[in-house]
């Protein structure tokens, strides 16, 4: 009504708006004020953000998908991104989806959740149970794939400030499928120079994270052996050439690797988990087959171990007048995952204005393997934990279990570490911001020094 005329009011009213500008914290009106990692943190657990994750972490939960077949997985993620305007490219990696928020330019960096579930059968009881016989989100990726949704959803709602991309890589078949190595040969990495990933965790507390600097995962290769003998009689041994002798014998000289050739103070190991031989009383079978995995913290001993592990079978095996073949499946060996030192210090900033200094917890290297070891082989990378495990209740059981329960109420955490480990990210990367504290650069010299009890 009086577009033209300043009344009275309107003047008063203008008063108190420049007065509440001038009374902001940042008076620089050009850069809206960056938020706080513990921002990050309230914004993932307002009610309506909390909803949306354990939502769609329970549609998930109820249709576990394996690896390379996350066909229904993949289309509720693409519904979701469509839903919030994030654009993305699909498929990569048979069901792999890759979204990108935010300018479009550099600096370019990756967050990611892992899709495909285990063929287990569930034995929880509970309303969200998988629907699907013989099949289970019994590791977390279900969870994994809701945070990483309900951190774009936030980071879109602030898409406009984002100076830089971030990337969310949504990738098939981590279990033993080498998801991560197929998203990279299918371009997924493409000018990214950074990535986080994260795993939830039922051995660490609820509201704390848990990751180290260095190698922090094993990197993991399985090997498979025939040992061929000539079946005959049981009771006329010297008519044939006894393969389970051999094998037998092939199995306690694989235990040498480790107790007598490897560096005590480096953690390796080989176990033969499959022993495949004979099926009577009264026979000596042809061949037997054995199988197992080997795990080391460097790649030399890896190497060195695929190498002495295919000497060890056919040596002992022709000891034993048997022949043997080993093979290895190369295609789907896991490298070391190794967290940069840089990544590292820059998650120990995000995580202490989160959460604080007692709750960032030093995890041990853990003999498990990740595939997300193909994206940190490649460039700059960092994998974390989440923890689940309420305090004084009761121990949650661990992951490839099948009464595995995940823990809802950590969900927000992984939701907030996504956001604000991306967004801190981009904006230290802002060379020109006022803001001193964002200016620090992240390298490998940028060593916590006020971090070292961790
Ligand atoms: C092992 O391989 C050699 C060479 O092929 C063959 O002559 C021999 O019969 C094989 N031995 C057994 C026990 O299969
Ligand atoms: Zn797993
Ligand atoms: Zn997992």
């Amino acid at each position: 009504m009086e577009a033209l005329g300043i009344s009275p009011s309107s003047l008063s009213i203008s008063f108190f708006l420049l007065l509440l500008l001038l009374s902001s914290p940042y008076p620089s009106s050009c850069h809206p004020s960056p938020p706080t990692p513990a921002d990050f943190l309230a914004r993932a657990m307002s009610p309506d953000l909390v909803d949306y994750v354990v939502n769609i972490r329970r549609k998930i939960h109820q249709y576990p998908e394996l690896g390379y077949q996350e066909f229904a997985t993949s289309e509720l993620i693409r519904s979701e991104l469509d839903r919030l305007g994030i654009r993305y490219k699909h498929p990569v990696a048979i069901t792999g989806v890759v979204g990108y928020i935010g300018s479009g330019n550099a600096p370019f960096v990756a967050i990611r959740a892992d899709m495909d579930a285990l063929p287990i059968e569930e034995s929880v009881d509970w309303e969200y149970k998988s629907k699907v016989p013989g099949k289970m989100h019994a590791c977390g990726h279900d969870g994994h794939v809701a945070m990483l949704l309900g951190a774009a959803k936030l980071l879109q709602e602030q898409s406009k400030e984002l100076q830089g991309t971030v990337v969310l890589l949504f990738q098939p078949a981590e279990e033993g499928g080498a998801g991560a190595k197929s998203m990279i040969e299918e371009g997924a990495m493409e000018n990214v120079e950074a990535i986080f990933g994260l795993h939830l965790s039922t051995k660490h507390p609820l509201g704390t994270v848990a990751s180290r600097a260095g190698p922090a995962l094993a990197a993991n290769g399985f090997f498979e052996a025939v040992i061929s003998g000539k079946g005959g009689h049981a009771a006329l041994p010297q008519h044939s050439v006894d393969p389970i002798v051999a094998a037998s014998n092939v199995i306690v000289s694989l235990q040498h690797l480790v107790s007598r050739e490897a560096d005590p103070l480096e953690s390796q190991v080989v176990t033969v988990s499959k022993f495949e031989g004979g099926g009577a009383f009264n026979v000596i079978p042809d061949s037997v087959t054995i199988g197992g995995t080997f795990r080391a913290f460097s790649k030399e001993s890896f190497v060195q171990l695929t190498k002495r592990i295919e000497e060890v079978i056919t040596r002992q095996a022709g000891v034993h007048r048997c022949n043997a073949t080993v093979t290895f499946d190369s295609e789907h060996f896991y490298p070391v995952t190794t967290n940069h030192k840089g990544l590292h210090a820059h998650f120990l900033k995000v995580a202490e204005g989160m959460l604080g200094m007692d709750n960032l917890l030093e995890m041990k290297p853990l003999m498990g393997a990740e595939d997300f070891s193909f994206y940190s082989e490649i460039i700059p990378g960092f994998f974390y934990h989440i923890g689940m495990q309420e305090k004084g209740g009761e121990q949650l059981p661990s992951a490839h279990n099948p009464y595995y329960k995940m823990n809802e109420d950590a969900l927000p955490f992984g939701t907030a570490f996504h956001a604000a480990l991306v967004t801190r990210y981009i904006l230290e990367k802002q060379p020109e911001r006022h803001d001193e504290t964002l200016r620090q650069p992240i390298s490998d010299k940028d060593l916590p020094k006020a971090h070292d009890e961790l």
